[in-house]
């Protein structure tokens, strides 16, 4: 009787000791897995494409994601900042995008895909400084007619929402977009043009 005790609770640990031995396993062939899923940190390096995810910010706010070792700002804009957008035109260098700083799709004064987001290298086009986003329509010290956009404080160059140059500013060309597409409502693939494009 007391071995039979004895046996049971040899049996229930050995039982315990196997699902414990059985769970390490499963996450040891799990890691590998994710590794190999996942881009490697040299092929981030050399191009391979990022997923955003959008879900999270907010109307009126920017993000700054990281591909190719550049900073992708997302900037999540409102209804009135994109109402702005044509009447800067005769202020800016290059208000059509003419010169070659966008894929082929992005086209008009949104420079998007989807007007709200605009997703652009956050790269002056002088020297190369991250430009600072100043959102609001308010005189600023750098320009008392300002519209919201982008101030760089290297040289005071300064860009729209849609990361289009000023006239009379050291840069010479609108900010760079990023090929990109929707993989879906809340997550951007920097990287890869949109299917059937590009
Ligand atoms: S690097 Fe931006 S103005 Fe010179």
């Amino acid at each position: 009787m007391a071995n039979e005790v004895v046996d049971h609770g040899r049996r229930r640990f050995l039982t315990a000791a196997t699902a414990v031995v059985g769970g390490v396993g499963i996450v040891a062939a799990a890691v590998p897995f994710l590794k190999s899923w996942e881009p490697s940190a040299r092929a981030k390096a050399a191009g391979a494409p990022v997923i955003a995810d959008i879900s999270k910010i907010e109307l009126g706010q920017k993000v700054d994601f990281a591909w190719r070792g550049l900073p992708v700002f997302v900037v999540n804009r409102t209804p009135e900042q994109l109402a702005i957008l044509p009447s800067l035109d005769p202020r800016l260098s290059d208000p059509n995008s003419t010169v070659d700083q966008q894929p082929d799709y992005i086209k008009g004064p949104d420079r998007s895909i989807k007007p709200e987001w605009l997703v652009m290298i956050g790269i002056c086009t002088h020297l190369g400084c991250v430009p600072e986003m100043w959102p609001a329509i308010k005189p600023e010290p750098f320009d008392p007619d300002w519209k919201g956009g982008f101030f760089c404080p290297c040289h005071k160059s300064r860009y729209d929402l849609s990361g289009r140059v000023f006239k009379g500013v050291p840069a010479p060309k609108n900010m760079v977009i990023p090929p990109y597409n929707f993989a879906d409502e809340t997550h951007i693939q920097i990287g890869v043009d949109p299917k059937g494009a590009g």
